[in-house]
Formats: structure tokens, sequence, C-alpha cells
């Protein structure tokens, strides 16, 4: 038996990474407020995510989940969203026609604004500060006052978070997301690259089976799927106050939800089995995320599936590995053959990005394409010799063209770091390098359906 839950029993639990806010009067006034806020998603869409993210631990459908490392407060404006938005879109028509396959849109979006650090302090010039933790908690300025966690912030990432969210809904569900603009969605995009036509060609080709379908009498007025997509949104559980005050019960279940995003995941730093992120999370309803870095250990990780997914419950529980192209191999294959030797149902995702971070030699923390590319190779492949699923991919991209990560088509080098590095915190891959790698992935996932039509054809043949 577990111990009991509620919304705060995070509370009595050790805790990381969270900020010490100076006034807790000014704190708790802020959690009130956020408390008697409007949920930003409903009980009711996080229990579709979870379904279809159960057809992801089977192999039926893939996962893309992608955005900023951060959200932040400045890059705010509808043009940024809707970048963002059509890139992924763009990924996953790509993914569907390579894989066959549905897949499954998630955004880093409308939440993700705290973070974690490797310090608790930074340090320039000899001058010591608190370390930024993302718009959410403090500035990242580089002055005293910027750096202290001020409450107020929790409210506009509120507000930039629904309107965010408002107009996410707009373009899944209003038009923009149709299929039959899978061409518009390339205008802005990169003119004269191979990547271009590579991209035409494919439209070119779904054109062509909605215009036979069309003949069919198989319309966007008759089936809406074409039309309209589902897109949902997710980001890390880390600050609590604010996680705590956006939980709400289901009036139809009468069962917790963090109302904050449909996917909530625990990061690498904060998933200790006793600590308060995970406390919170195993209340709490949605389907969940966790982050998995080399360091975890095969029991480690079966210990804290018990713990957040005791009933074993499909389309829960997704494991975003973040091993390095170096390691991927050597320390993903022992996770996946535990957890498929003890039978727990879970959505693999490779998170190419977070193993794979350096600093160039012009001072930027960058990422190299080839690394990037590498480890979600090595995913697959791993996968392959397991006999099990891959099931998604986790990006830190934006729909704009920085120059934050290294390599690619484009080859973009050290030199070129300084020309639009824009994040304020990981480096993305760009539009260009995000849309690249989806063919890649696709190519993939191609290989994975001609397998398995070759292992199914006897046994159809049978019938
Ligand atoms: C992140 O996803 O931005 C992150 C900090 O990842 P991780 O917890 O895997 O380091
Ligand atoms: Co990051």
């Amino acid at each position: 038996m577990s111990a009991p839950w509620s919304p705060e029993s995070w509370r009595k639990k050790p805790v990381q990474q969270m900020p010490h806010y100076p006034d807790a009067a000014a704190l708790q006034d802020v959690e009130r407020q956020i408390a008697a806020m409007p949920p930003l998603v409903f009980a009711g869409e996080a229990r579709n995510l979870q379904k279809s993210l159960a057809k992801a631990t089977k192999g039926e459908a893939f996962l893309l989940q992608g955005g900023d490392c951060a959200e932040s407060f400045a890059e705010f404006s509808a043009n940024h969203i809707r970048d963002t938005f059509r890139v992924l879109l763009q990924m996953a028509v790509v993914m569907t026609y390579g894989g066959g396959l549905p897949v499954i849109k998630v955004g880093r979006m409308a939440g993700q604004f705290a973070k974690p650090r490797s310090s608790d302090t930074e340090t320039q010039d000899g001058v010591t500060l608190p370390s930024y933790r993302g718009d959410s908690i403090n500035r990242f300025e580089f002055t005293e006052e910027a750096r202290i966690p001020d409450p107020q912030r929790m409210l506009q990432s509120y507000h930039q978070a629904t309107a965010t969210l408002n107009l996410l809904r707009a373009f899944a569900k209003g038009g923009y997301a149709d299929l039959n603009r899978v061409h518009g969605w390339n205008l802005d995009f990169v003119s004269d690259s191979p990547l271009k036509e590579r991209y035409e060609d494919l439209a070119g080709r779904i054109d062509d089976a909605l215009r036979f379908m069309a003949a069919c009498g198989v319309t966007s007025e008759t089936v809406p799927e074409i039309r309209q997509t589902d897109f949902y949104t997710s980001h890390e559980a880390l600050h609590l106050n604010y996680e705590q005050a956006m939980t709400r019960e289901d009036s139809l279940t009468g069962e917790y939800y963090d109302t904050s995003a449909h996917l909530l995941w625990i990061g690498a730093r904060t998933h200790q089995e006793d600590h308060a992120q995970i406390e919170f999370i195993r209340g709490i309803k949605n389907p969940l995320g966790l982050k998995c870095s080399p360091a975890i250990s095969p029991d480690e990780l079966l210990r804290l599936i018990d713990v957040v997914n005791p009933d074993n419950i499909p389309g829960r529980m997704t494991l975003i590995t973040r091993m390095g192209h170096e390691q991927v191999r050597e320390k993903l294959s022992p996770l996946v053959r535990a957890v498929k030797k003890e039978g727990r149902a879970v959505v693999w995702s490779c998170d190419p990005m977070h193993g794979n971070t350096y600093k160039s030699s012009s001072g930027y923390k960058t990422r190299r394409f080839e690394h990037i590319l590498a480890e979600v190779q090595g995913f697959f492949a791993v996968h392959k010799e397991e006999d099990t699923h891959p099931g998604g991919v986790h990006f830190e991209m934006t729909g704009k063209n920085v120059t934050e990560c290294v390599g690619g088509a484009q080859a973009i080098g050290d030199e070129d770091l300084s020309s639009r590095y824009h994040t304020a915190c990981d480096p993305r891959l760009n539009a260009y390098q995000a849309l690249e790698l989806a063919f890649l992935i696709a190519d993939e996932l191609k290989d994975i359906r001609k397998t398995d039509k070759i292992k199914t054809a006897p046994a159809a043949a049978a019938e």
C-alpha cells in the first residue's frame, strides 16, 4: 500500500531545484490566485493523449514532442508560436507518411518556463549570484535584483500559457492544420535547398492521395481528421508551487489532474524516489514522462515505474532517454531489456539533445547535428536488437532560422553560432535541422514497417 497522496503532500519531502522565495505571504497570495484561475487543459484531453500513447507502447503510433528548452516572456509572439507549430506539423506529416502510422504531436509549449540548473549560483567576473531558473521564477539579466525569485512571474507564465494554448487550439482546429495546406506550410521555408524539394515532392504525393480520396467522397468536409489535428502541450513538472496550484479534481472521475498541461515530465535531476517531484506526479492522472540519463540503473528505473505507474497502465509512462550519442547503445540496452523482462508498458522516447551538449571553441553552449542524429540512430538500433518498439522522439527546436546547433545540411559552423544565437537556455535545432531530422526518422520508421511486413507475411498468407 502506498502512502496517502494529496496535491500538497510533496511539501513534506526533500526538494531540489526549487526557488527560495523571500516573501512567503506574497507567494501564498499568488498560489491562491492561480488556484482560482480556470484550468488550461481538461482531464478528458489528457485521457485522450494517454490512449494515443498506449498505442505508441505497441508500435501503433509515434510520439513527436518538441519546442523550446525554455519559453521566455521576451520571445513571446504569435509568429514564434506559429513557426514552432508549423515545423512540428511538417515533421509530423513527414514521419506519418514515411512510417505509415499516426504521429502524436506534443509541444514543449504553453508552460515550459521553469528550469533545473547544474549549479545554484552563477559567477561572472568574480561576482556570484543565484542562477537564472526560468522566466516563471526570476530574470535572466545578471543583477542581484533580477535573480530574486518573484512569485508574480508565475501569474505572467499562466497568462502567457493561456494565450499560447488559445492560439495552438485555433491553429490545430481552425483550418491551419488542414492536410490540403501541406504545401502552404512550406512557404517561408529556406527556399533553395534540397530539403525543400524533398518536402515539396512529399506534399505533392499527399495532394495526389487527397485527390484520390476526394474522388471517393472522403474530403475535409466529410472527415474532420483531414482538416484538423490533435495538438497537446507538455512541460517539466519542476516548479511545484505552480503545478499544485493548477491541480484540480476532475468532476467526472474524482481523480486529480494537473491542468497546466496534458503531459508533465520529471527531469533527469529530480527523479529521486523519495523527493518532492516524484511525490507530486505519482498522484496526478495525466500521462507522465520520466527523463532517463546514463546515471539511472535498471533497478532504479523499475522502482520509479512502480511508484508512478503501479497498475502498469499503458500510455501513462513515457521514458525519455537522453544518453548521449557515445553511450546510447551501452546505456539504453540494459534499461530496455529490464523493462521488457518485467512486462512494463512504456513509451520509449529518444531525447537526443541533453546528452550531447558541449561548449564550442567560440564559447557557446551548442550541440552537433551529427551527434543528435547518431543518438537517434543508436536508439532505433537498440530497439531493433531488443525487439521492442521505438515509441517517439523529444527535441529542443524552434521554427526560426536560429544558429544554435552546429552541422546539418546547412553546415552551420562554430563561427556561425554568434549570428542568431537567441536561446536563454539550451541550444535548439532550427526549422531546417528539425525537418532534416524528421526525414531521417521517417526512413527509420519505413525500415521498421518493411521488416514488420516481412515478419507478418507468413501469418497473413495463412489466413
Ligand atoms: C530539459 O528537457 O530541458 C532538461 C533540462 O532535460 P534533462 O532533465 O533531461 O536534463
Ligand atoms: Co534543455
